[in-house]
């Protein structure tokens, strides 16, 4: 025996390593709004803004009118697309990793060169006033307060600018439908990138609106009433468009029978237009706005010649929504877009579409891992966003639920739900043993039976590497 050897026989044995110790802060927004919430209630205060997105809804629903509920929570047809947009999400299952680690968790995503704090997007939704009054700032206001882009929409009941005003710096990108008019496309497109929009989204399964019963059998078409018009009463070519047909003729339209609907109509398109309402009611421009309106939403020629000039047209990043074929988002990179949005407008156009999760994985697939793939559509909760990032999704739209905070608790019911929504998806991320989007961190997800069908991809990596 040499005396290294009984040197080495005398040390002690190597005691384990100490297990890793949390890192001070880094509760992440999951804990955060736990502890928020669970705080509160020790002090008798309940959440107002109910947590699971089925008692939300039901909670909208009964702060909101028939009319704000039909156009809101209204489909195509017999709505088989909403819930096959459900069922496509609940078709998976996501098969959390244990032991990895995951105290601290980034789930921030870059998109254009600008980061966000999580993958989730504030979806433009139109004619929101019908909700709650100033609906699209509060929306903006909510979405700032939490960092996340709020997408302005086209039929937005506010001008761009006023949005833009109220929300600070909070990221914001613009909803363009494309009209028939195209010196007013080029203008809202320049009224974008003034207000410091950070992409274009261009929805394009609205050349048409879809057959929706829900409002038809209300007769309720929020822009005839002037409701959703703001982006265009407030823009120069738009007016000079209103000024033309007052021009044009002496009469905007068919003539008003008087009768307590028209009345009330009326007083809608008096009140949602620039100026005072009473000089409004006098005055023919609301009415005459309205028809020019009609006459120019939106453009059933729309085709992939007028998507192919955008490039030239604005300096934004330019994003195609309502894609769910993979040729045509191959097609659309192949023409030089910068994003697709796999959407179906959230089951209010065509019924019978196919789900946009479903639709996801084969875009995903011809596209390629670098380009650059949101979804929409069915989205109610963070589990929902795991699941949409583990089939192939960068980001997602976000579009009924923030509208139902609105409608249960303002501005505040809105933030409560985008930060119930980040919450989960980070408690959901950590426990699925996933603590980035890209870090080779692998979520997977196990297809299960939904009713009828069987989704057949086994397992995919989130990191789309
Ligand atoms: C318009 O975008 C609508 O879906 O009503």
């Amino acid at each position: 025996m040499t005396v290294d050897d009984a040197g080495a026989r005398a040390l002690p044995p190597v005691p384990p390593p100490p297990p890793p110790r949390a890192a001070p802060g880094s509760g992440g927004p999951g804990r955060a709004r736990q502890d928020a919430v669970y705080r509160a209630g020790a002090l008798g205060r309940r959440p107002r803004v109910p947590t699971d997105p089925a008692g939300l809804e039901r909670a909208a629903r009964r702060r909101m009118s028939r009319d704000a509920w039909a156009y809101v929570a209204g489909g195509a047809g017999s709505g088989a697309t909403m819930r096959a947009n459900r069922a496509a999400l609940d078709a998976w299952a996501i098969v959390p990793r244990v032991l990895r680690d995951v105290t601290a968790r980034d789930l921030s995503v870059e998109l254009f060169g600008h980061r966000y704090p999580a993958p989730v997007l504030v979806g433009p939704v139109g004619a929101a006033a019908l909700v709650a009054p100033d609906a699209d700032l509060a929306i903006a206001r909510a979405a700032a307060s939490v960092g996340l882009p709020y997408v302005f929409s086209n039929q937005g009941c506010a001008p761009m600018e006023q949005t833009a005003a109220a929300m600070g710096d909070g990221p914001r990108w613009f909803q363009l439908y494309w009209s028939k008019d195209e010196e007013l496309v080029d203008s809202f497109l320049g009224r974008a990138e003034r207000a410091g929009a950070q992409a274009v989204v261009v929805t394009l399964d609205t050349t048409l609106l879809g057959w929706r019963p829900m409002d038809l059998d209300r007769g309720l078409l929020p822009f005839v009433r002037g409701l959703g018009l703001a982006q265009y009463t407030s823009d120069p070519r738009f007016r000079e468009l209103v000024r033309e047909r007052l021009a044009r003729s002496e009469q905007p339209g068919r003539p008003l029978r008087v009768t307590p609907g028209a009345v009330r109509t009326l007083l809608a398109m008096s009140r949602a237009y620039p100026g005072s309402t009473w000089a409004n009611l006098r005055s023919r421009e609301p009415r005459a706005a309205v028809e020019t309106f009609l006459d120019a939403y939106s453009n059933p020629a729309l085709s992939w010649d007028h998507v192919a000039t955008l490039r030239e047209r604005t300096r934004l990043p330019v994003v195609l929504k309502g894609v769910l074929h993979p040729d045509d988002a191959r097609r659309a990179f192949d023409l030089g877009v910068d994003g697709v949005v796999v959407s179906n407008h959230g089951g209010r156009q065509v019924d019978g579409a196919v789900a946009a999760a479903e639709a996801l994985p084969r875009v995903r697939e011809a596209v390629g891992a670098d380009r650059t793939v949101l979804l929409d559509s069915g989205i109610r909760s963070g589990a929902d966003v795991v699941k949409a990032l583990a089939l192939g999704a960068d980001a997602v739209l976000l579009g009924r639920p923030s509208v139902y905070g609105l409608a249960v608790a303002g501005e505040d019911g809105v933030r409560e739900v985008l930060e119930n929504v980040v919450a989960e998806l980070d408690l959901t991320a950590g426990l699925a043993g996933v603590t980035n989007w890209d870090d080779g961190a692998e979520l997977l997800l196990h297809a299960c039976f939904s009713p009828g069908r069987r989704v057949n991809v086994a397992y995919r990596p989130v990191s789309n590497q």
